[in-house]
């Protein structure tokens, strides 16, 4: 993972924790409507992908395992990860898009409600993607994607024939196929192929804006069948909608260009949602308030899209930041590029080596303006604010200040999905803290099954333990029993 040139290595933030008492009078433990449902605390896990589906994308045993185990910490809501729209192979992702994919969600709802006894509500995360390809060998590229243009011909010889310029290509060194090749072709050979939203000669990205609302409100009706209590649209990261939204955007059908003109699709998309859901199904969704990269979304186009999507109706506004595929890092031959990887992906998931504004809170100040800018609008949105915050007095203090209206915490809670729980019983001493150094966001980046440092090679002798595919970790947590003191 990329590391800002700084490589400035941070503590931990100091913590104390409160008593029962101090936590049962906090504004973290106290209740919050969120659309049409009360949550009964602030405390919000946001989506990770643990890269547990079947390659078909169903829900497994490891699925239901992992859900299960952060529901016994009973946060106030958790958001169940990416899961993709449409009924195409999507490699272990999870997936909404077929009915095929409810029996499975509905039991994953089941076993969350069993597992916090109803205390935590349960979202779905939705998302769309469009396509990329792994980087290819350079001679599978030049014979098998390039297509030969004119400027090719004109650089090399105008009576060669198509074998012969994909030959010459091959020879070439890096400085000359620089000035041969487009800066998209470029990118193809170095990085592997990638779709833009911005590719309005490809039929399928041209009808985007026709295709999408209904894909999300079926995927959403679907989450309702199943029996969530919400989706979270994703807005995020480096995907479509996010792409919609980001300021590269430079569509000219309406889609791009201005910051009218691209939340435009993002409004319709929750509008068609909200047709099919109706009043009573919470539908917030996940959008960033940086980009993090040359010539994307700044917070002031973020401030836009809060209120404009606030307007819309969102019972919620998360806010994320970062994540491009603009800047990841170059991927080796045979793998694809990889979103996380770049400046914009270490803003998202901050680590301890960083740059002196450090690794906590980062996503806290433009967050701030956000909530703010909807609220001078006239709208009491919740908004959810994530980003290395793993601390009582952090969560609090977000709160206190008015911040955000809820708190999520990712890794904190990958590291100890009981810390809820016991800062809420004032046992916060037992609560193992995230380290914040990205092991786990390592087997994100690989699909392999994401655990924790801090406790996949504790206990493996229990019994019936369900083990990684390399057998050599834990795949959830070691149980945490409130009866025992430490
Ligand atoms: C393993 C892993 C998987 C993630 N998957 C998703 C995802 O599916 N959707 C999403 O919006 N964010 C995803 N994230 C980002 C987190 O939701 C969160 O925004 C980020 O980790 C920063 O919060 P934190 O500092 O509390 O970890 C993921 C993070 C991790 C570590
Ligand atoms: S592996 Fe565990 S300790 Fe390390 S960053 Fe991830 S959650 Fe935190």
């Amino acid at each position: 993972m990329w590391k800002p040139p700084e490589r400035i290595k941070h503590p931990l933030l100091d913590t104390s924790w409160p008593s029962a008492e101090e936590a049962a009078g906090s504004l973290l433990f106290s209740p919050l409507k969120v659309g049409s449902l009360t949550l009964e605390e602030r405390t919000w896990v946001p989506a990770m992908v643990p890269w547990r589906a079947t390659e078909e994308g169903f829900v497994t045993e490891e699925i239901l395992a992992w859900y299960e185990r952060f529901a016994r910490g009973r946060p106030g809501a958790i958001v169940v990860e990416a899961t993709g729209i449409r009924d195409i192979p999507s490699g272990p992702l999870l997936r909404i898009g077929h009915d095929r994919f409810i029996p499975g969600l509905a039991e994953l709802v089941e076993t969350v409600r069993r597992a916090s006894r109803g205390h935590t509500r349960l979202f779905i995360q939705l998302i769309d993607f469009l396509t990329i390809r792994r980087r290819p060998e350079p001679e599978k590229f030049f014979r098998r994607y390039l297509e030969i243009t004119d400027r090719h011909r004109a650089a090399l010889g105008g009576d060669l024939s198509d074998e012969e310029i994909h030959q010459h290509l091959l020879g070439l060194p890096d400085e000359k196929l620089e000035e041969i090749l487009t800066p998209r072709e470029l990118e193809s050979l170095r990085k592997g192929y990638r779709e833009r939203v911005t590719d309005t000669h490809l039929p399928h990205i041209r009808d985007l804006p026709r295709v999408l609302p209904g894909l999300f409100a079926q995927a959403a009706l679907r989450a309702q069948t199943a029996g969530f209590d919400g989706v979270e649209l994703h807005y995020a990261h480096a995907y479509t909608m996010a792409s919609f939204l980001s300021a590269l955007n430079s569509r000219e059908d309406g889609y791009g260009g201005s910051r009218e003109h691209r939340a435009r699709l993002p409004r319709e998309v929750y509008e068609r949602v909200r047709e099919g859901v109706g009043l009573d199904f919470t539908v917030g969704c996940r959008f960033l308030t940086e980009d993090c990269i040359e010539g994307g979304s700044g917070v002031e186009d973020a401030i836009h899209f809060g209120v404009e999507l606030a307007r819309a109706g969102m019972d919620f506004l998360s806010l994320s930041r970062g994540g491009k595929f603009e800047d990841a890092k170059q991927p080796k031959i045979g793998e694809a590029v990889y979103p996380y990887t770049g400046p914009s992906g270490y803003e998202c998931m901050p680590t301890v080596i960083s740059d002196q504004k450090g690794p906590f809170g980062r996503n806290i100040p433009a967050v701030t303006q956000i909530r703010r800018a909807v609220r001078e609008a006239g709208f009491d949105t919740p908004v959810v604010v994530a980003g290395g915050i793993g601390t009582w007095e952090q969560a609090e203090g977000v709160l206190e200040r008015g911040e955000a209206d809820l708190v999520a915490a990712a890794r904190q809670s990958l590291a100890d999905p009981d810390w809820y729980r016991k800062t809420r019983l004032g046992r916060g001493e037992e609560v193992r803290r995230c380290l914040y150094t990205n092991y786990c966001e390592g087997l994100d980046q690989k699909h392999k099954q994401v655990t924790c440092q801090l406790w996949d090679r504790l206990d493996l002798e229990e019994p019936d333990l369900r083990l990684s595919k390399d057998g050599k970790r834990r795949l959830t947590a070691p149980p945490w029993d409130p009866e025992r003191r430490a």
